[in-house]
């Protein structure tokens, strides 16, 4: 019994946090300043100085969604996303820690996109808009904008690597990320692995 209520207190306690982290994510909390002397420290190794990391594995954060990124890395934190490169960076650091670095990297301008392979990229750019109804993939732009920018909690997609979005399409389609909405299940279920690398590409390919 004891155990029960402990297990109901951890649900309510774990909506609290939905509820308080979706409120203090909103934009102009988090110091830029301090984010800035935080990713020096312990981020840029991996992500690169501004945010656009230079490995293909490691996302680029440079201009991504300041909600976003908090609440990424506050479910890598808590185990929510799992990883087991990003969590051990995050374990000492405070919601204002998480704050502060979100609104450094949404700050940072997001460097010039290189270009692909052109017939792959028209292929992926057919499908980021229209998305494919004999399969039931919806289009992208409707949640990430026609521009690959996104807002809020939408996640910018414009030239993230082609590398890091077809690992975390993987990730979708097995069931290992799942601290999202379930669209993006859907979606890297559904799309063949042709579509996946062509979206992928275009994705990368936009400014
Ligand atoms: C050793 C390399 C490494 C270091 C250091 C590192 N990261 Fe990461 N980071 C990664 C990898 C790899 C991923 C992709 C994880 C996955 O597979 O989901 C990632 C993912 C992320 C994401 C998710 C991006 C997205 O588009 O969803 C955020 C946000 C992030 N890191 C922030 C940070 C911050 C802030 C720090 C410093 C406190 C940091 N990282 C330190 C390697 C690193
Ligand atoms: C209904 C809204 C919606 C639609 C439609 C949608 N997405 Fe997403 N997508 C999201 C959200 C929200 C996230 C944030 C992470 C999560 O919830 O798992 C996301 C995450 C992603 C990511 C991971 C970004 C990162 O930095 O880790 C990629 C890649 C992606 N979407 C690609 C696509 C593609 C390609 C399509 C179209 C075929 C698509 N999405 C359609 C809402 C959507």
């Amino acid at each position: 019994m004891r155990f029960r209520v402990r297990h109901f207190t951890k649900a309510a306690l774990v909506l609290g946090f939905g509820l308080a982290c979706a409120a203090s994510a909103a934009p102009g909390k988090g110091d830029a300043a301090k984010g800035a002397a935080l990713a020096a420290q312990s981020c840029s190794s991996c992500h690169g100085p501004d945010g656009n990391s230079a490995v293909a594995a490691f996302p680029k954060l440079a201009g991504q969604q300041e909600q976003y990124l908090a609440r990424e890395m506050k479910d890598f934190k808590e185990g929510r996303r799992e990883s087991e490169v990003m969590a051990p960076f995050l374990v000492s650091l405070n919601d204002q820690d998480l704050a502060d670095l979100a609104a450094f990297y949404a700050k940072q301008k997001p460097a010039a996109a290189k270009g692909g392979d052109a017939a792959l990229i028209k292929a992926g750019k057919k499908l980021y808009l229209e998305g494919n109804s004999k399969s039931g993939v919806p289009s992208c732009d409707g949640c990430h904008e026609e521009d690959g920018t996104g807002s809020k909690k939408f996640p910018r997609v414009a030239g993230q690597h082609v590398d890091y979005i077809l690992e975390q399409m993987r990730l979708y389609a097995a069931g290992k990320r799942k601290n999202g909405v379930k669209v993006m299940l859907t979606v890297a279920e559904r799309l063949t692995e042709q579509e996946t690398r062509a979206v992928s590409e275009y994705m990368a390919s936009m400014e």
